[in-house]
Protein backbone atom coordinates (compact mmCIF):
# COMPACT_ATOMS: atom_id res chain seq x y z
CA UNK A 1 0.00 0.00 0.00
CA UNK A 2 1.00 3.45 -1.04
CA UNK A 3 0.83 6.47 1.52
CA UNK A 4 1.01 10.20 0.61
CA UNK A 5 1.52 12.14 3.73
CA UNK A 6 1.47 15.91 3.23
CA UNK A 7 2.33 18.13 6.39
CA UNK A 8 0.95 21.37 7.25
CA UNK A 9 2.78 24.08 9.72
CA UNK A 10 5.38 23.82 11.79
CA UNK A 11 8.82 21.90 12.27
CA UNK A 12 6.63 20.24 15.08
CA UNK A 13 4.50 18.87 12.82
CA UNK A 14 7.58 18.14 10.25
CA UNK A 15 9.09 16.20 12.98
CA UNK A 16 5.52 13.78 13.70
CA UNK A 17 5.05 13.52 9.72
CA UNK A 18 9.00 11.95 9.81
CA UNK A 19 8.34 9.73 12.70
CA UNK A 20 4.79 8.60 11.07
CA UNK A 21 6.40 7.87 8.20
CA UNK A 22 9.53 5.75 9.88
CA UNK A 23 6.93 4.48 11.84
CA UNK A 24 4.54 3.34 9.20
CA UNK A 25 8.14 2.31 6.91
CA UNK A 26 8.81 0.01 9.27
CA UNK A 27 5.66 -1.74 8.95
CA UNK A 28 5.88 -2.30 5.21
CA UNK A 29 4.43 0.99 4.05
CA UNK A 30 6.30 2.34 1.26
CA UNK A 31 5.38 6.20 0.00
CA UNK A 32 4.99 8.18 -3.07
CA UNK A 33 5.17 11.70 -3.49
CA UNK A 34 1.96 11.66 -5.76
CA UNK A 35 -1.34 11.56 -4.35
CA UNK A 36 -3.16 10.25 -7.33
CA UNK A 37 -0.13 7.61 -7.35
CA UNK A 38 -1.14 6.52 -3.04
CA UNK A 39 -4.01 4.41 -2.26
CA UNK A 40 -3.56 5.95 1.44
CA UNK A 41 -4.18 10.10 1.75
CA UNK A 42 -2.76 11.43 4.88
CA UNK A 43 -3.01 15.50 5.94
CA UNK A 44 -0.57 16.01 8.89
CA UNK A 45 -2.52 19.26 9.45
CA UNK A 46 -2.07 22.72 11.43
CA UNK A 47 -4.47 24.86 13.31
CA UNK A 48 -2.41 27.80 14.01
CA UNK A 49 -3.94 30.23 11.36
CA UNK A 50 -7.09 29.85 9.36
CA UNK A 51 -4.71 30.05 5.83
CA UNK A 52 -3.19 26.57 6.73
CA UNK A 53 -6.74 25.28 7.74
CA UNK A 54 -8.20 26.10 4.34
CA UNK A 55 -5.39 24.45 2.60
CA UNK A 56 -6.11 21.25 4.54
CA UNK A 57 -9.76 21.42 3.48
CA UNK A 58 -9.27 22.41 0.29
CA UNK A 59 -7.23 19.24 -0.27
CA UNK A 60 -10.01 17.02 1.94
CA UNK A 61 -12.37 18.44 -0.84
CA UNK A 62 -10.48 16.99 -3.46
CA UNK A 63 -10.10 13.72 -2.18
CA UNK A 64 -13.47 13.85 -1.73
CA UNK A 65 -14.28 14.05 -5.33
CA UNK A 66 -12.17 11.19 -5.98
CA UNK A 67 -13.73 9.03 -3.60
CA UNK A 68 -17.07 10.03 -4.89
CA UNK A 69 -15.70 9.20 -8.33
CA UNK A 70 -15.68 5.74 -6.94
CA UNK A 71 -11.34 5.74 -6.33
CA UNK A 72 -10.84 3.55 -3.29
CA UNK A 73 -8.74 5.56 -1.05
CA UNK A 74 -8.10 5.93 2.60
CA UNK A 75 -8.00 9.91 3.59
CA UNK A 76 -6.42 10.15 7.37
CA UNK A 77 -6.33 13.61 8.65
CA UNK A 78 -3.69 14.11 11.38
CA UNK A 79 -2.21 16.57 13.89
CA UNK A 80 -4.18 19.83 15.72
CA UNK A 81 -7.22 19.97 12.89
CA UNK A 82 -8.02 16.72 14.04
CA UNK A 83 -7.61 17.21 17.78
CA UNK A 84 -9.42 20.27 17.66
CA UNK A 85 -12.54 19.49 15.19
CA UNK A 86 -12.71 15.88 16.28
CA UNK A 87 -16.20 14.68 15.58
CA UNK A 88 -17.05 17.71 13.34
CA UNK A 89 -14.95 17.09 10.91
CA UNK A 90 -16.07 13.49 10.30
CA UNK A 91 -19.57 15.35 10.54
CA UNK A 92 -18.78 17.73 7.51
CA UNK A 93 -16.65 15.41 5.47
CA UNK A 94 -17.69 12.01 5.03
CA UNK A 95 -14.48 11.15 3.00
CA UNK A 96 -12.55 11.78 6.16
CA UNK A 97 -12.29 7.88 7.25
CA UNK A 98 -9.83 8.22 10.51
CA UNK A 99 -8.85 11.30 12.40
CA UNK A 100 -5.92 11.37 14.89
CA UNK A 101 -4.87 14.16 17.24
CA UNK A 102 -0.73 14.88 17.88
CA UNK A 103 -0.93 12.81 21.10
CA UNK A 104 -2.19 9.38 19.64
CA UNK A 105 0.29 9.42 16.57
CA UNK A 106 1.81 6.11 17.75
CA UNK A 107 -1.69 4.59 17.01
CA UNK A 108 -1.65 5.63 13.63
CA UNK A 109 -0.81 2.29 12.04
CA UNK A 110 -3.41 0.23 14.34
CA UNK A 111 -6.67 3.27 12.81
CA UNK A 112 -5.13 2.84 8.93
CA UNK A 113 -5.32 -1.03 9.68
CA UNK A 114 -8.50 -1.01 11.15
CA UNK A 115 -10.25 0.78 7.85
CA UNK A 116 -8.21 -1.46 5.78
CA UNK A 117 -9.84 -4.64 7.42
CA UNK A 118 -13.45 -3.37 8.00
CA UNK A 119 -13.64 -0.23 5.74
CA UNK A 120 -15.11 1.54 8.56
CA UNK A 121 -14.35 1.24 12.26
CA UNK A 122 -16.51 0.12 14.22
CA UNK A 123 -15.04 0.20 18.14
CA UNK A 124 -12.20 2.61 19.27
CA UNK A 125 -9.08 0.91 18.44
CA UNK A 126 -7.84 2.65 22.14
CA UNK A 127 -5.75 -0.18 24.08
CA UNK A 128 -4.11 1.33 26.94
CA UNK A 129 -4.64 4.00 29.89
CA UNK A 130 -4.09 7.07 28.18
CA UNK A 131 -7.09 9.76 28.82
CA UNK A 132 -7.83 9.67 24.94
CA UNK A 133 -11.00 10.87 23.95
CA UNK A 134 -12.03 8.23 20.98
CA UNK A 135 -15.46 9.22 19.37
CA UNK A 136 -17.21 7.70 16.67
CA UNK A 137 -19.68 9.49 14.25
CA UNK A 138 -22.11 7.27 14.24
CA UNK A 139 -20.99 5.27 10.70
CA UNK A 140 -18.37 3.75 12.56
CA UNK A 141 -15.26 6.11 11.94
CA UNK A 142 -13.09 7.44 14.67
CA UNK A 143 -11.56 10.61 15.69
CA UNK A 144 -8.59 9.26 18.21
CA UNK A 145 -7.70 12.47 19.84
CA UNK A 146 -7.36 13.97 23.49
CA UNK A 147 -4.14 12.89 24.52
CA UNK A 148 -2.99 16.41 25.70
CA UNK A 149 -4.88 16.58 28.55
CA UNK A 150 -2.78 18.58 31.35
CA UNK A 151 -1.07 15.43 32.95
CA UNK A 152 0.05 15.22 36.74
CA UNK A 153 4.14 15.65 37.62
CA UNK A 154 5.02 12.32 36.70
CA UNK A 155 4.10 10.76 34.10
CA UNK A 156 4.37 6.93 33.21
CA UNK A 157 6.21 5.68 30.43
CA UNK A 158 3.54 3.29 29.10
CA UNK A 159 0.77 6.05 29.60
CA UNK A 160 3.50 8.42 27.51
CA UNK A 161 3.23 6.28 24.28
CA UNK A 162 4.04 9.48 22.32
CA UNK A 163 8.01 9.05 24.16
CA UNK A 164 7.67 5.99 22.20
CA UNK A 165 6.90 7.14 19.26
CA UNK A 166 10.07 9.55 19.56
CA UNK A 167 12.57 6.38 20.89
CA UNK A 168 11.20 4.14 18.13
CA UNK A 169 12.42 6.76 15.28
CA UNK A 170 14.40 4.87 12.33
CA UNK A 171 18.16 5.35 12.74
CA UNK A 172 18.62 3.93 8.92
CA UNK A 173 22.09 5.18 7.87
CA UNK A 174 21.78 8.16 5.26
CA UNK A 175 24.08 6.64 2.87
CA UNK A 176 23.59 8.76 -0.42
CA UNK A 177 20.90 10.63 1.12
CA UNK A 178 21.04 14.23 0.77
CA UNK A 179 19.51 14.94 4.09
CA UNK A 180 21.59 15.13 6.78
CA UNK A 181 19.60 17.20 9.38
CA UNK A 182 17.31 16.09 11.65
CA UNK A 183 14.83 17.64 14.31
CA UNK A 184 14.86 16.60 17.38
CA UNK A 185 12.08 17.22 20.37
CA UNK A 186 13.29 18.48 23.89
CA UNK A 187 9.90 19.23 24.84
CA UNK A 188 6.00 18.99 23.78
CA UNK A 189 3.10 21.23 24.19
CA UNK A 190 2.81 24.71 25.51
CA UNK A 191 1.71 26.47 28.92
CA UNK A 192 1.94 29.98 27.93
CA UNK A 193 -1.08 30.25 27.10
CA UNK A 194 -0.73 33.41 24.97
CA UNK A 195 -4.67 34.23 24.40
CA UNK A 196 -4.28 34.13 20.27
CA UNK A 197 -2.34 30.51 20.40
CA UNK A 198 -4.23 26.88 19.55
CA UNK A 199 -1.60 25.03 20.86
CA UNK A 200 -1.79 24.83 24.53
CA UNK A 201 -5.06 23.36 23.44
CA UNK A 202 -4.01 20.96 20.48
CA UNK A 203 -1.06 19.68 21.92
CA UNK A 204 -1.39 20.13 25.34
CA UNK A 205 0.67 20.84 28.75
CA UNK A 206 4.06 21.38 28.15
CA UNK A 207 6.29 17.83 28.64
CA UNK A 208 10.26 17.77 29.46
CA UNK A 209 11.56 14.82 27.85
CA UNK A 210 14.63 13.54 29.72
CA UNK A 211 18.38 14.43 28.77
CA UNK A 212 19.53 11.00 28.02
CA UNK A 213 16.85 10.87 25.88
CA UNK A 214 17.52 13.65 23.91
CA UNK A 215 21.34 12.65 24.31
CA UNK A 216 20.61 9.27 22.95
CA UNK A 217 18.52 10.20 19.68
CA UNK A 218 21.22 13.07 18.62
CA UNK A 219 24.01 10.48 19.41
CA UNK A 220 22.20 7.75 16.85
CA UNK A 221 21.06 10.45 13.93
CA UNK A 222 24.99 11.51 14.03
CA UNK A 223 25.71 7.77 13.80
CA UNK A 224 22.98 7.25 10.60
CA UNK A 225 25.09 10.74 9.27
CA UNK A 226 23.24 13.42 10.76
CA UNK A 227 25.41 16.89 10.52
CA UNK A 228 22.68 19.54 11.33
CA UNK A 229 20.16 18.82 14.59
CA UNK A 230 17.71 21.19 15.55
CA UNK A 231 16.60 20.68 18.72
CA UNK A 232 12.57 21.63 19.06
CA UNK A 233 10.19 22.98 21.46
CA UNK A 234 7.32 25.86 21.75
CA UNK A 235 9.30 27.80 24.50
CA UNK A 236 12.97 25.88 24.64
CA UNK A 237 14.95 27.71 26.77
CA UNK A 238 12.22 27.14 29.46
CA UNK A 239 13.17 23.47 29.12
CA UNK A 240 14.12 22.21 32.85
CA UNK A 241 14.77 18.55 33.73
CA UNK A 242 14.15 17.76 37.66
CA UNK A 243 16.12 14.48 37.75
CA UNK A 244 14.28 11.44 39.70
CA UNK A 245 10.86 12.84 39.51
CA UNK A 246 9.79 10.93 37.20
CA UNK A 247 10.81 7.25 36.51
CA UNK A 248 9.01 3.83 35.19
CA UNK A 249 9.18 0.65 36.92
CA UNK A 250 12.77 0.37 36.13
CA UNK A 251 14.01 3.41 37.57
CA UNK A 252 14.70 5.08 33.95
CA UNK A 253 13.88 8.18 33.44
CA UNK A 254 10.94 9.12 31.80
CA UNK A 255 9.41 12.54 30.48
CA UNK A 256 7.68 14.85 32.91
CA UNK A 257 5.92 18.13 33.37
CA UNK A 258 7.56 20.99 32.90
CA UNK A 259 8.23 22.79 36.35
CA UNK A 260 6.21 26.25 35.32
CA UNK A 261 7.70 30.12 35.29
CA UNK A 262 8.23 30.21 38.77
CA UNK A 263 11.54 28.12 38.42
CA UNK A 264 13.38 30.35 35.73
CA UNK A 265 14.35 32.87 38.51
CA UNK A 266 17.01 33.02 40.39
CA UNK A 267 15.08 32.09 43.62
CA UNK A 268 13.12 29.27 41.51
CA UNK A 269 16.40 27.58 40.19
CA UNK A 270 18.55 27.62 43.59
CA UNK A 271 15.07 26.67 45.59
CA UNK A 272 15.29 23.47 43.15
CA UNK A 273 19.03 22.94 43.78
CA UNK A 274 18.89 23.37 47.29
CA UNK A 275 16.38 20.88 47.92
CA UNK A 276 18.73 18.68 46.58
CA UNK A 277 17.47 18.06 43.63
CA UNK A 278 19.28 17.52 40.54
CA UNK A 279 18.18 19.27 37.60
CA UNK A 280 19.55 19.89 33.97
CA UNK A 281 18.95 23.21 32.47
CA UNK A 282 18.61 24.10 28.73
CA UNK A 283 22.34 25.26 29.25
CA UNK A 284 23.32 22.14 30.54
CA UNK A 285 21.22 20.07 27.72
CA UNK A 286 22.97 21.77 25.13
CA UNK A 287 26.43 21.68 26.63
CA UNK A 288 25.94 17.74 26.94
CA UNK A 289 24.79 17.58 23.37
CA UNK A 290 27.96 19.40 22.46
CA UNK A 291 30.45 17.13 24.21
CA UNK A 292 29.12 14.19 23.74
CA UNK A 293 28.17 14.10 20.28
CA UNK A 294 30.98 16.16 18.77
CA UNK A 295 30.22 14.31 15.09
CA UNK A 296 26.83 16.82 15.25
CA UNK A 297 28.76 19.74 13.39
CA UNK A 298 25.70 22.32 13.52
CA UNK A 299 23.21 22.28 16.66
CA UNK A 300 20.30 24.93 16.35
CA UNK A 301 17.58 25.21 18.68
CA UNK A 302 13.57 26.80 17.52
CA UNK A 303 12.09 28.40 19.15
CA UNK A 304 13.31 30.94 22.20
CA UNK A 305 11.13 32.46 24.36
CA UNK A 306 11.77 35.86 25.11
CA UNK A 307 11.92 36.24 28.88
CA UNK A 308 13.94 33.87 30.95
CA UNK A 309 16.58 33.76 28.48
CA UNK A 310 19.71 33.32 31.05
CA UNK A 311 23.44 34.18 30.52
CA UNK A 312 24.35 30.60 30.66
CA UNK A 313 22.90 29.84 27.88
CA UNK A 314 24.41 32.37 26.01
CA UNK A 315 27.80 31.90 27.87
CA UNK A 316 27.64 28.10 26.13
CA UNK A 317 26.38 29.29 22.67
CA UNK A 318 29.99 31.35 22.94
CA UNK A 319 31.85 28.47 24.06
CA UNK A 320 30.50 26.33 21.96
CA UNK A 321 31.99 26.64 18.09
CA UNK A 322 29.14 23.87 16.80
CA UNK A 323 26.60 25.60 18.44
CA UNK A 324 24.93 27.91 15.67
CA UNK A 325 24.94 31.61 16.16
CA UNK A 326 20.68 32.11 15.72
CA UNK A 327 18.02 32.43 17.82
CA UNK A 328 14.61 32.40 16.67
CA UNK A 329 12.74 34.90 19.34
CA UNK A 330 9.45 35.73 18.52
CA UNK A 331 8.74 39.66 19.91
CA UNK A 332 4.71 39.47 18.39
CA UNK A 333 4.31 42.62 18.83
CA UNK A 334 6.16 46.26 19.82
CA UNK A 335 3.39 47.26 21.97
CA UNK A 336 3.31 46.63 25.91
CA UNK A 337 -0.41 47.50 25.66
CA UNK A 338 -0.57 44.84 22.65
CA UNK A 339 1.90 42.41 24.46
CA UNK A 340 0.30 42.31 27.66
CA UNK A 341 -3.63 41.28 25.49
CA UNK A 342 -1.36 38.78 24.30
CA UNK A 343 -0.28 37.41 27.55
CA UNK A 344 3.07 37.23 25.98
CA UNK A 345 4.77 37.76 29.88
CA UNK A 346 7.39 40.32 28.95
CA UNK A 347 7.69 44.34 27.73
CA UNK A 348 9.36 45.43 24.96
CA UNK A 349 11.81 46.85 27.00
CA UNK A 350 12.58 43.24 28.48
CA UNK A 351 12.90 42.16 24.64
CA UNK A 352 15.37 44.68 23.81
CA UNK A 353 17.58 43.87 27.32
CA UNK A 354 17.68 40.30 25.46
CA UNK A 355 18.64 41.37 22.21
CA UNK A 356 21.42 43.79 23.98
CA UNK A 357 22.68 40.82 26.41
CA UNK A 358 22.76 38.56 23.08
CA UNK A 359 24.19 40.72 20.62
CA UNK A 360 26.64 41.64 23.30
CA UNK A 361 27.65 37.94 24.07
CA UNK A 362 27.44 36.36 20.81
CA UNK A 363 28.18 39.95 18.08
CA UNK A 364 27.72 37.58 14.70
CA UNK A 365 24.30 36.41 16.15
CA UNK A 366 21.62 36.36 13.93
CA UNK A 367 18.16 37.00 15.16
CA UNK A 368 14.88 35.87 13.65
CA UNK A 369 11.43 36.43 15.13
CA UNK A 370 7.71 36.45 14.45
CA UNK A 371 5.27 39.65 14.38
CA UNK A 372 1.24 39.57 14.36
CA UNK A 373 -0.27 42.27 12.92
CA UNK A 374 -3.69 43.28 13.55
CA UNK A 375 -4.33 42.11 16.52
CA UNK A 376 -7.41 42.90 18.46
CA UNK A 377 -7.68 46.75 19.41
CA UNK A 378 -4.27 47.39 17.70
CA UNK A 379 -4.75 51.45 16.83
CA UNK A 380 -1.91 52.54 14.42
CA UNK A 381 0.53 54.42 17.93
CA UNK A 382 0.48 50.63 18.48
CA UNK A 383 1.72 49.26 15.16
CA UNK A 384 3.77 52.12 15.10
CA UNK A 385 5.98 51.15 17.73
CA UNK A 386 6.24 47.18 16.11
CA UNK A 387 7.59 48.95 13.79
CA UNK A 388 9.84 50.77 15.61
CA UNK A 389 11.07 47.69 17.16
CA UNK A 390 11.69 46.37 13.82
CA UNK A 391 13.52 48.68 12.83
CA UNK A 392 15.70 48.82 16.18
CA UNK A 393 16.59 45.02 16.51
CA UNK A 394 18.95 43.96 13.76
CA UNK A 395 16.74 40.57 12.85
CA UNK A 396 17.84 38.91 9.73
CA UNK A 397 14.17 38.02 8.91
CA UNK A 398 10.72 38.09 10.83
CA UNK A 399 7.48 36.31 9.73
CA UNK A 400 4.87 38.67 9.99
CA UNK A 401 1.26 37.20 10.24
CA UNK A 402 -1.89 38.78 10.29
CA UNK A 403 -4.17 38.12 13.34
CA UNK A 404 -6.43 35.38 12.37
CA UNK A 405 -9.03 34.24 15.15
CA UNK A 406 -8.69 30.88 16.45
CA UNK A 407 -11.69 28.84 17.58
CA UNK A 408 -11.07 27.77 21.20
CA UNK A 409 -8.51 30.38 22.51
CA UNK A 410 -8.83 33.14 24.79
CA UNK A 411 -8.43 35.85 22.19
CA UNK A 412 -11.48 34.78 20.45
CA UNK A 413 -13.49 34.79 23.28
CA UNK A 414 -12.24 38.16 24.81
CA UNK A 415 -11.48 40.59 22.33
CA UNK A 416 -13.42 41.36 19.27
CA UNK A 417 -11.57 40.95 16.08
CA UNK A 418 -12.13 44.58 15.23
CA UNK A 419 -9.07 45.66 13.09
CA UNK A 420 -10.32 45.40 9.31
CA UNK A 421 -9.01 43.28 7.02
CA UNK A 422 -7.89 46.14 4.81
CA UNK A 423 -5.86 47.73 7.26
CA UNK A 424 -4.38 43.98 8.28
CA UNK A 425 -3.49 43.72 5.36
CA UNK A 426 -1.52 47.51 4.85
CA UNK A 427 0.06 46.96 7.92
CA UNK A 428 1.66 43.75 7.07
CA UNK A 429 3.03 45.29 3.65
CA UNK A 430 4.29 48.19 5.65
CA UNK A 431 5.84 45.76 8.03
CA UNK A 432 7.18 43.47 5.57
CA UNK A 433 9.06 46.45 3.84
CA UNK A 434 10.93 47.63 6.71
CA UNK A 435 11.39 44.12 7.13
CA UNK A 436 13.17 44.32 3.81
CA UNK A 437 15.07 47.37 4.51
CA UNK A 438 16.44 45.76 8.04
CA UNK A 439 17.05 42.56 6.12
CA UNK A 440 19.19 44.13 3.41
CA UNK A 441 21.34 45.69 5.44
CA UNK A 442 21.99 42.26 8.30
CA UNK A 443 22.55 40.62 4.82
CA UNK A 444 25.30 43.44 3.91
CA UNK A 445 27.05 43.33 6.72
CA UNK A 446 28.54 40.12 6.53
CA UNK A 447 30.12 41.44 2.61
CA UNK A 448 33.65 41.00 2.76
CA UNK A 449 33.46 38.09 5.77
CA UNK A 450 34.27 34.70 5.16
CA UNK A 451 31.50 32.02 6.49
CA UNK A 452 31.14 28.63 7.16
CA UNK A 453 28.66 27.67 4.31
CA UNK A 454 26.80 24.00 4.95
CA UNK A 455 25.94 22.93 1.07
CA UNK A 456 22.97 22.29 0.11
CA UNK A 457 23.25 21.13 -3.57
CA UNK A 458 23.02 23.14 -6.47
CA UNK A 459 20.60 26.58 -6.58
CA UNK A 460 17.55 24.92 -8.45
CA UNK A 461 17.24 22.07 -6.23
CA UNK A 462 17.64 23.92 -3.27
CA UNK A 463 15.02 26.76 -4.43
CA UNK A 464 12.52 23.84 -4.83
CA UNK A 465 13.49 22.71 -1.21
CA UNK A 466 12.86 26.23 0.03
CA UNK A 467 9.82 26.22 -1.50
CA UNK A 468 8.86 22.89 -0.44
CA UNK A 469 9.23 24.15 3.32
CA UNK A 470 8.13 27.30 2.79
CA UNK A 471 4.48 25.82 2.91
CA UNK A 472 5.59 26.68 6.54
CA UNK A 473 6.62 30.36 7.46
CA UNK A 474 7.74 28.26 10.72
CA UNK A 475 10.29 26.45 8.79
CA UNK A 476 14.23 27.01 10.06
CA UNK A 477 15.18 26.52 6.23
CA UNK A 478 12.91 29.02 5.21
CA UNK A 479 14.53 32.85 5.25
CA UNK A 480 11.43 34.20 4.27
CA UNK A 481 11.27 37.67 5.88
CA UNK A 482 7.99 37.23 6.92
CA UNK A 483 5.36 36.90 4.26
CA UNK A 484 2.52 35.44 4.84
CA UNK A 485 2.08 34.23 1.60
CA UNK A 486 5.45 32.36 2.55
CA UNK A 487 6.97 32.46 -1.04
CA UNK A 488 10.14 30.91 -0.84
CA UNK A 489 13.11 33.20 -0.22
CA UNK A 490 15.03 32.55 -3.11
CA UNK A 491 11.47 33.22 -5.13
CA UNK A 492 11.60 36.32 -3.49
CA UNK A 493 14.67 37.29 -3.85
CA UNK A 494 15.01 36.42 -7.48
CA UNK A 495 12.05 37.88 -8.36
CA UNK A 496 13.31 41.43 -6.74
CA UNK A 497 16.66 40.69 -9.09
CA UNK A 498 14.14 40.33 -12.14
CA UNK A 499 15.66 36.78 -12.70
CA UNK A 500 13.13 34.27 -13.74
CA UNK A 501 13.78 30.96 -12.29
CA UNK A 502 14.81 27.98 -14.06
CA UNK A 503 16.05 30.50 -16.97
CA UNK A 504 19.70 29.31 -17.60
CA UNK A 505 20.73 26.66 -20.55
CA UNK A 506 22.05 24.37 -17.95
CA UNK A 507 18.36 23.50 -16.64
CA UNK A 508 19.45 25.16 -13.18
CA UNK A 509 17.50 27.54 -11.67
CA UNK A 510 18.37 31.35 -11.65
CA UNK A 511 20.16 32.55 -8.82
CA UNK A 512 21.63 35.88 -7.98
CA UNK A 513 24.58 34.77 -9.29
CA UNK A 514 23.71 34.88 -12.87
CA UNK A 515 23.03 38.51 -12.77
CA UNK A 516 26.00 38.85 -10.49
CA UNK A 517 25.19 40.63 -6.83
CA UNK A 518 27.66 43.54 -5.91
CA UNK A 519 28.04 44.16 -2.63
CA UNK A 520 25.60 47.09 -2.95
CA UNK A 521 22.64 44.61 -3.99
CA UNK A 522 22.74 46.16 -8.04
CA UNK A 523 22.85 42.76 -10.28
CA UNK A 524 25.24 43.02 -13.06
CA UNK A 525 25.57 40.50 -15.90
CA UNK A 526 28.06 37.20 -15.06
CA UNK A 527 29.10 34.65 -16.86
CA UNK A 528 26.51 30.71 -15.66
CA UNK A 529 28.09 27.91 -13.90
CA UNK A 530 26.93 26.20 -11.75
CA UNK A 531 25.62 27.45 -8.70
CA UNK A 532 25.23 25.77 -5.17
CA UNK A 533 24.01 26.94 -2.65
CA UNK A 534 24.09 26.65 1.24
CA UNK A 535 23.61 28.12 4.77
CA UNK A 536 25.62 29.67 7.40
CA UNK A 537 25.19 28.89 10.79
CA UNK A 538 23.22 31.61 10.96
CA UNK A 539 20.70 30.32 8.60
CA UNK A 540 21.83 33.07 6.03
CA UNK A 541 21.30 31.78 2.76
CA UNK A 542 24.78 31.93 0.52
CA UNK A 543 25.13 31.47 -3.14
CA UNK A 544 28.18 30.36 -4.85
CA UNK A 545 29.98 28.95 -7.51
CA UNK A 546 31.30 25.30 -7.60
CA UNK A 547 34.90 25.77 -7.37
CA UNK A 548 36.79 24.09 -9.81
CA UNK A 549 37.51 20.38 -10.02
CA UNK A 550 34.38 19.54 -7.42
CA UNK A 551 31.01 18.37 -8.43
CA UNK A 552 28.48 19.52 -6.80
CA UNK A 553 27.40 16.08 -5.48
CA UNK A 554 30.66 15.66 -3.95
CA UNK A 555 30.06 18.50 -2.18
CA UNK A 556 26.83 18.23 -0.56
CA UNK A 557 26.55 17.62 3.18
CA UNK A 558 30.14 19.69 3.25
CA UNK A 559 31.26 22.31 4.86
CA UNK A 560 33.17 25.10 2.82
CA UNK A 561 34.61 28.66 3.57
CA UNK A 562 32.98 31.19 1.73
CA UNK A 563 34.24 34.69 1.21
CA UNK A 564 30.77 36.84 0.89
CA UNK A 565 31.51 39.15 -2.05
CA UNK A 566 27.78 40.91 -2.79
CA UNK A 567 24.36 39.93 -0.91
CA UNK A 568 20.87 41.38 -1.38
CA UNK A 569 18.01 41.32 1.49
CA UNK A 570 17.08 37.54 1.85
CA UNK A 571 20.48 35.94 0.23
CA UNK A 572 24.35 36.21 -0.19
CA UNK A 573 26.74 35.22 -2.76
CA UNK A 574 30.20 34.65 -2.19
CA UNK A 575 33.50 32.47 -3.37
CA UNK A 576 34.80 29.41 -2.06
CA UNK A 577 38.65 30.26 -0.51
CA UNK A 578 40.90 28.48 1.59
CA UNK A 579 40.93 24.60 2.18
CA UNK A 580 38.28 24.07 -0.84
CA UNK A 581 35.69 21.38 0.02
CA UNK A 582 36.72 20.82 3.30
CA UNK A 583 34.58 18.00 4.55
CA UNK A 584 32.21 18.77 7.48
CA UNK A 585 33.95 15.41 9.08
CA UNK A 586 37.33 16.48 8.81
CA UNK A 587 37.52 20.05 9.90
CA UNK A 588 36.63 19.44 13.25
N1 LIG B 1 -3.03 34.61 14.33
C1 LIG B 1 -1.93 35.01 13.68
N2 LIG B 1 -0.71 34.52 13.94
C2 LIG B 1 -0.61 33.59 14.90
N3 LIG B 1 0.44 32.92 15.37
C3 LIG B 1 0.01 32.06 16.32
N4 LIG B 1 -1.30 32.16 16.47
C4 LIG B 1 -1.73 33.11 15.60
C5 LIG B 1 -2.98 33.66 15.29
N5 LIG B 1 -4.08 33.28 15.92
C6 LIG B 1 1.81 33.15 14.92
C7 LIG B 1 2.71 33.64 16.06
C8 LIG B 1 3.53 32.42 16.36
C9 LIG B 1 3.60 31.76 15.00
C10 LIG B 1 3.93 30.33 15.03
O1 LIG B 1 2.32 31.92 14.47
O2 LIG B 1 3.52 34.68 15.58
O3 LIG B 1 4.82 32.75 16.87
FE1 LIG C 1 1.55 29.55 21.36
FE2 LIG C 1 2.53 31.33 23.09
FE3 LIG C 1 2.99 28.70 23.45
FE4 LIG C 1 4.20 30.00 21.43
S1 LIG C 1 4.50 30.39 23.63
S2 LIG C 1 3.16 27.98 21.33
S3 LIG C 1 2.63 31.48 20.82
S4 LIG C 1 1.01 29.72 23.55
Amino acid sequence: MKVYLETFGCQMNELDSELVRGHLHSLGYSFTGDPNDAQVILYNTCSVREQAESKAYSRIGIVGKRKAAGEELILGVLGCMAERDGIDMLRRYPQVDLLCGPGELDKLPLLIDNVRRTERISTSPRTDRAPARSVTSGDGRVALAGNKSRRSATLGAAEDSLEALDLGRAFEPREGSNDRSAYVRITRGCNKFCTYCVVPYTRGAEVHRPPDHIVEECRRLADSGVLEVTLIGQTVNHYLYVHGAAVDASGGETPQVGPGAAAFTRTGLDRLRSDGQRVTTFAELLYRIHEEVPEIKRLRFVTSYPRDFGDDILDVMAACPRICRYLHVPAQSGSNRILKLMNRGYTVEEYLEFVQRATRKLPDVCLAGDIIVGFPTETDEDFEATVQLVRSVPFKNNFIFKYSPRPGTTAIDRYPDDVPTEVKKLRNNHLLAVQSEVSTAVHRSWVGKTVEVLVEGPSKAAADAAEADAIDARSTVSAVHGSTDQQPATRVELRILGVSQGASSNGAASSPRQRGLQSDGRTAPLPAGTQLVGRTGGDLITFFDCPAGRTPESLRGTVLPILITGSASLLLQGTAVGPQGTAFGTDG
